[in-house]
């Protein structure tokens, strides 16, 4: 009650201003409407911690027949006891929703995205939808923390297999795991990890795949390694234990350094940096992994298939070697195909997040007949329009886009845009019913940090955001509908604005469509730049837009996960903000209390103050329009019925996505479920760079 007062007030106060110099009546800012309550949420069991996984020594190892007779006995592979590291990663059974597995048949996904090539440190992406996931594994993991109860969150140990803080909480030792190894049987040491650290991270002509960056772990973090298995990080922070997090998918998830420093130019004087990058092109087979599925074939706009890794590190109770599924198929389609093969049967795992199918996909689902489970989970994918607040030269602008960044970075007119929004006709547009709720911008309603009383909204009202334009010095001074700069910048043309979109979604279309339909009743006239998904991003990193409309990422489903973007905290940390032509960030005065708040977030070992500071944050982020909320809405994980150990609440994206949210290399077909579908059958990953599999 106080806050909401509190709140009033302050609106009170920007009206009397605002009313008073524009002589309009812009209308109020207030809480945002509540959401329409969604009752199809498959109901979470929370566990301890420490109840899904532990390392240690089993009294003895197993593994699919197949691979003992044609491999191991064959002297082809060294016994399974011995590709195992001495203490494995061991599942407990008790978290397993259906207990220990059996081997055997193949988890078939869909993507829409393409392999730009292996060299995820480099930042080359695989055509997401979870292959990266499925070939990475990270110093901690996230993902399944969605379980945890929230007194015991904190990121799991995974190739780190335990760690301590010194007293003054300023260095962290890690113990990675031991005598575990590469996909090729190359041991996995500290080296992996340093050269991840010093060539790929630290050296500022590599940018990893998911944009870590030294200032992601901490500005001034320095990281040693100790020995093989040991590495020592050092923060300027006391117990920064947020930076945990940075340490799970996808900001430290090491490569083979003993294939990647091949053509890397420190160890290799003939390579450039754009060779290094592109050293390990998607045609290149087998390239080493230490997650639990290898890449042996790919066929151009068809497939990628992927083979069990011999050398996974990981186990159940009963010794079983992970993962039981043989194979996984990448069918290289489109995203809304996913949801369609998923609903049929043809694939067999989707993320249903885009709400053009989710009425069709309900009614099939709902069938006693449909092959698959559909599953919904929080209200956590939701949409953002960004403006790129960079005035000191990201993405070198010309003269029309400097005037429309100097625009960007003025809060009435950042404002004018997020009133001439008509949030409920945008949710609609792209389903009705009780899916979309009117978001305007900040952090997620589904996180455990979101607090309706601290988001300022501002309501649908064109008149007021038309008057807002006209106290911005925007007027249409030659009625053709569309405002004009003011006489003197950029001889008084009409303001145009461009508008960066992912054309591999029919959401992302349609939205910035909607978008632009609705600026067009502003006055602004709005083009759409629509460029693939990895176009897309590369124009999105480099500064080229003026606008552009984002999905969200994990900072604000999580606030936990990626939490430096969630402000520009470092040159390279905020998606709509980052460093201009001299290294330093122009931030806005709102902008440098969202960065003072974020600091004392990660510094902060207190529950209640960490909570208290994420609701001022949402307050500046709202009441500034630091992003413009387009809409959010819950996502529905779909798997194929075959398939057992599939966690009861799954959501499709909060840590990360459901991919890893799954953990699929728990999950398992029962025998006598088990489908034809394994186009290498009896064959393992062959050396690195050769072609196929081996059998
Ligand atoms: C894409 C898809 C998501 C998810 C991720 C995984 O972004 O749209 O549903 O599969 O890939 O990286």
């Amino acid at each position: 009650m106080k806050r909401y007062r509190y709140l009033r007030s302050t609106a009170a106060l920007l009206l009397g201003v605002s009313s008073f110099a524009i002589g309009a009546m812009a209308s109020e800012p207030t809480v945002v409407p509540e959401a329409p309550p969604f009752p199809a949420q498959g109901k979470i069991t929370y566990v301890p911690r420490d109840s899904i996984l532990e390392f240690k020594a089993l009294p003895e190892y197993h593994e699919p027949d197949w691979v003992t007779e044609k491999f191991v006995k064959t002297g082809k592979l060294p016994p399974v006891a011995e590709r195992l590291p001495k203490e494995p990663m061991v599942f407990k059974t008790g978290n397993m929703p259906d207990g220990i597995g059996v081997y055997g048949d193949t988890l078939r996904h869909v993507i829409g995205g393409r392999p730009e090539g292996w060299n995820y440190s480099a930042g080359q992406t695989q055509g997401w939808g979870g292959i990266d996931i499925a070939m990475s594994e990270c110093l901690t993991r996230t993902a399944p923390l969605f379980q945890v109860e929230a007194k015991d969150v904190e990121p799991l140990p995974n190739l780190a297999r335990s760690w301590e803080w010194s007293e003054d909480g300023h260095k962290l030792t890690m113990h990675l795991i031991e005598g575990a190894k590469w996909s090729d049987g190359v041991p996995f040491t500290s080296e992996d990890v340093m050269f991840y650290w010093n060539d790929n991270v630290v050296d500022t002509n590599v940018s990893p795949l998911n944009g870590a960056t030294p200032e992601t772990f901490g500005e001034g973090t320095v990281l040693k390694a100790i020995d093989d298995y040991t590495v020592e990080w050092t923060f300027k922070e006391a117990f920064p234990r947020q930076y945990l997090y940075s340490m799970a998918y996808g900001t430290f998830c090491p490569g083979p350094a003993h294939i990647l420093k091949t053509k890397h130019p420190k160890y290799n004087k003939d390579m450039t940096y754009d060779q290094y990058k592109n050293g390990f092109p998607a045609e290149f087979m087998n390239i080493p992994v230490m997650g639990a599925w290898v890449p042996v074939s790919y066929r151009p706009d068809d497939i990628i298939v992927l083979r069990r890794n011999p050398y996974y590190w990981k186990v159940d109770e009963n010794g079983q070697q992970l993962p039981y599924i043989n194979e996984m198929h990448y069918k290289l389609s489109t995203w809304a195909d996913r949801d369609v093969q998923a609903i049929a049967g043809s694939g067999d795992f989707s993320n249903l997040e885009q709400p053009e199918n989710f009425v069709e996909s309900l009614k099939r689902a709902a069938q006693e007949t449909a092959p698959a489970r559909l599953a919904f989970g929080g209200r956590l994918i939701g949409y953002n329009l960004r403006m790129n607040l960079s005035g000191n030269g990201w993405g070198e602008p010309d003269g029309r886009a400097k005037a429309v960044r100097e625009l960007n970075r003025n809060t009435d007119f950042r404002k004018a845009v997020t009133m001439a929004l008509d949030r409920k006709k945008i949710g609609d547009s792209l389903v009705k019913g009780p899916f979309t709720a009117i978001y305007p911008g900040g952090l997620s309603s589904g996180t455990s940090f979101y607090d309706r009383a601290s988001t300022v909204y501002y309501p649908f009202d064109l008149e007021g955001a038309k008057a807002l334009l006209e106290k911005v010095g925007l007027k249409d001074t030659d009625g053709n509908g569309f405002v004009n700069f003011p006489e003197g910048t950029e001889g008084g043309k009409d303001v145009q604005i461009v508008l960066l979109g992912n054309s591999d979604y029919g959401t992302d279309r349609n939205l910035a469509e909607g978008v632009i339909g609705q600026m067009e009743q502003l006055g602004l006239k709005v083009t759409l730049n629509s460029l693939d998904g990895v176009k897309k991003d590369n124009a999105h990193y480099a500064g080229q837009f003026d606008w552009t409309i984002r999905r969200n990422d994990p900072e604000l489903t999580s606030v936990v996960q990626s939490t430096t973007q969630l402000a520009p905290t470092g040159p390279r940390t905020s998606w709509h903000h980052r460093a201009g032509t001299d290294g330093s960030v122009d931030l806005l005065p709102y902008e440098k209390d969202m960065v003072t708040i974020v600091n004392k977030f990660i510094a902060s070992q207190d529950n209640a103050e960490r909570s208290d500071l994420m609701k001022q944050y949402q307050k500046i982020a709202t009441e500034n329009v630091d992003t413009v909320g387009l809409t959010e809405y819950p996502g529905a994980l779909i798997i194929n019925k075959r398939f057992s150990n599939v966690p009861v609440g799954a959501p499709i994206f909060m840590f990360n996505w459901a991919e890893d949210t799954v953990i699929r290399e728990r999950m398992y077909v029962a025998a006598d479920k088990q489908g034809d579908f394994e186009l290498f059958p009896q064959q393992l990953p062959g050396k690195p760079g050769e072609t196929g599999p081996i059998n």
